[in-house]
């Protein structure tokens, strides 16, 4: 029997990730995150010191990289770095990841891969429009760039990071263009996405939305 999916997109900071966790648990699914995969691949290309034009130094980190995710946590190369892709460095420079084709072919790979063998909720940017186009649901969560930006805020501040509502606005609007602009699945609603607009909802509001859709 073919597996259940649900598919959720839309821009950072529309909540996305707490929602599908509560989704995932209600529904017995596994809650795939695919923006940490994409953090993971810019922490091992940062570590590694590589420039983001060498294509050939890529590919190698491609080749051999492991990344698992558990109901909490993600591993690159088995290694727990689910708080250590959440910095602002990593904030600022995986839109510029995402973009490159190879990365975005290999962790298509791997998200199709864990959909081809669990029930899953996926959120991201191109889940419903290209890594799972059959899924059972696909949703398109959204919220104004204000309210993002203060979600974000509030989340880096409770972290200790040091950063003023201003630049946290700035960098969200900056990885909105990176994100919608780009040649390869560039952000985007899904024709068949049930949309819906998180601005001045509880998320419990919204998870409640969502369900209602669930058969
Ligand atoms: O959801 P997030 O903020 O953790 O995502 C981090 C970055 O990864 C974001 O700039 C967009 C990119 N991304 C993507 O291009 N495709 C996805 N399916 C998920 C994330």
């Amino acid at each position: 029997m073919k597996n259940r999916s649900i598919a959720l997109d839309g821009p950072a900071g529309a909540g996305k990730s707490t929602i599908a966790k509560e989704i995932a648990k209600l529904k017995n699914l596994i809650y795939i995150d695919t923006g940490a995969m994409y953090r993971a691949v810019t922490l091992k290309i940062l570590n590694a010191g590589i420039s983001l034009e060498n294509t050939d130094a890529i590919n190698d980190i491609l080749c051999d990289i492991g990344i698992d995710l558990d109901e909490n946590d993600i591993y690159l190369d088995k290694k727990c770095v689910t708080n250590e892709i959440r910095t602002p460095e990593i904030n600022n420079t995986v839109s510029q990841v995402a973009k490159i084709a190879q990365v975005r072919e290999k962790m298509v790979q791997l998200q199709r891969q864990i959909a081809d063998n669990k029930d899953v909720i996926m959120d991201g940017r191109d889940i419903g429009t290209f890594v799972l186009i059959n899924a059972n649901y696909k949703f398109y969560l959204t919220a104004s760039i204000k309210e993002r930006a203060h979600r974000r805020f509030l989340e880096l501040s409770e972290k200790g990071f040091d950063m003023t509502l201003d630049q946290v606005e700035k960098d969200i609007a900056a990885r909105d263009k990176n994100d919608s602009e780009r040649e390869i699945s560039p952000l985007r609603k899904a024709e068949d996405a049930i949309e819906i607009d998180s601005t001045n909802k509880p998320i419990q509001e919204v998870i409640k939305e969502i369900l209602s859709y669930l058969k």
